[in-house]
């Protein structure tokens, strides 16, 4: 195919060979097949800021903090130099979270390179050697629903051990490879500090079991989010915990009326005690 204008600074770094063809654009970005030392790799480009909408992009970038007060100014004017700021602050984060979560022994795309805002990737395939399809789609047995479902809850729960959120994780962003699921699109990832943290990580688990319900129907009924976050906020979550699906919300509302009373009957008594001693010192 024609070589894409963004490829040719790596094509001139002998980064990439060759470029086969495109895969399915996604909402960011442009994913390319290339060849690249001798094997098949994805060369993914972001898409230019301005054709992102920003107003999405800020629910993200609100637990991140921007390095200099300069930075944060011109993100939040959305400036030509915000917007090329915001543009490598997403390529940076997807970068390091991908180096992260390796470390971290997340199935993430390996990372070969990265130049003039083009990310190098390991090519995730199926069985034929062809780039692995979305869990959208394809179709499954209840028995891989269940298998793939509790793979991939465990991925967020090494995820969040290792301070990250997805923040986008559907059946769009899992790749079917032969070996199980493989998590990918992380430029909106966030730190698991951040305020919206819960909020963000409830989805992404909802999501999970919103598609593996259609083949699995019990799935509907798990509680992950919750058990997993109550467990990470009292510091109690390890990469193996041992989880249920099952989370008991509390079901006793706070009984006002009776607390006060309470406490008014200690403060009757108290007065009572002081009254009593006062009385004998007399
Ligand atoms: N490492 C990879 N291996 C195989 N296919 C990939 C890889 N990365 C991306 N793709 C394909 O490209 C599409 C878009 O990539 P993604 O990272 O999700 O970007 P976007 O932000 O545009 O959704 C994916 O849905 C997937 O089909
Ligand atoms: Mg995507």
């Amino acid at each position: 195919m024609r070589t894409p204008l963004r490829l040719q600074p790596l094509i001139d770094a002998y980064m990439i060979d060759d470029v086969v063809g495109q895969l399915k654009s996604g909402k960011e970005a442009e994913v390319y097949v290339v060849t690249s030392r001798g094997e098949y790799r994805c060369a993914k480009v972001y898409k230019e800021a301005q054709n992102r909408s920003f107003k999405q992009a800020s629910q993200y970038t609100e637990g991140r903090k921007a390095k200099g007060s300069r930075q944060a100014r011109a993100m939040s004017k959305k400036s030509r130099y915000g917007r090329e700021e915001m543009e490598s602050e997403w390529q940076n984060t997807e970068v390091e979270a991908l180096a992260m979560l390796a470390t971290a022994g997340v199935r993430v795309p390996k990372i070969y390179e990265y130049h003039e805002g083009v990310v190098l990737l390991e090519m995730i395939v199926d069985s034929t050697g062809h780039a692995a399809p979305r869990l959208n789609d394809v179709t499954m047995s209840a028995e891989d629903a269940r298998k793939h479902h509790t793979t991939l809850i465990r991925e967020a729960v090494k995820m969040l051990c290792a301070g990250y959120i997805h923040g986008d994780l559907s059946e769009f962003n899992v790749l079917l490879s032969e070996h199980g699921p493989v998590i990918i699109d992380l430029p909106q990832a966030i730190q698991s500090t951040a305020n919206n943290a819960f909020r963000l990580f409830e989805r992404d688990i909802n999501n999970l079991a919103a598609y593996f319900c259609r083949f699995a129907p019990e799935i509907k009924n798990t509680d992950y989010a919750h058990e997993i976050w109550k467990l990470y906020e009292n510091g109690k979550l390890r990469p193996d915990t041992k989880l249920t699906g099952k989370f008991a919300h509390s079901t006793r509302k706070a009984d006002v009326s009776s607390v006060l009373n309470e406490i008014d009957a200690a403060y009757e008594e108290e007065m009572r005690k002081r009254l009593a001693r006062s009385e004998d010192n007399d």
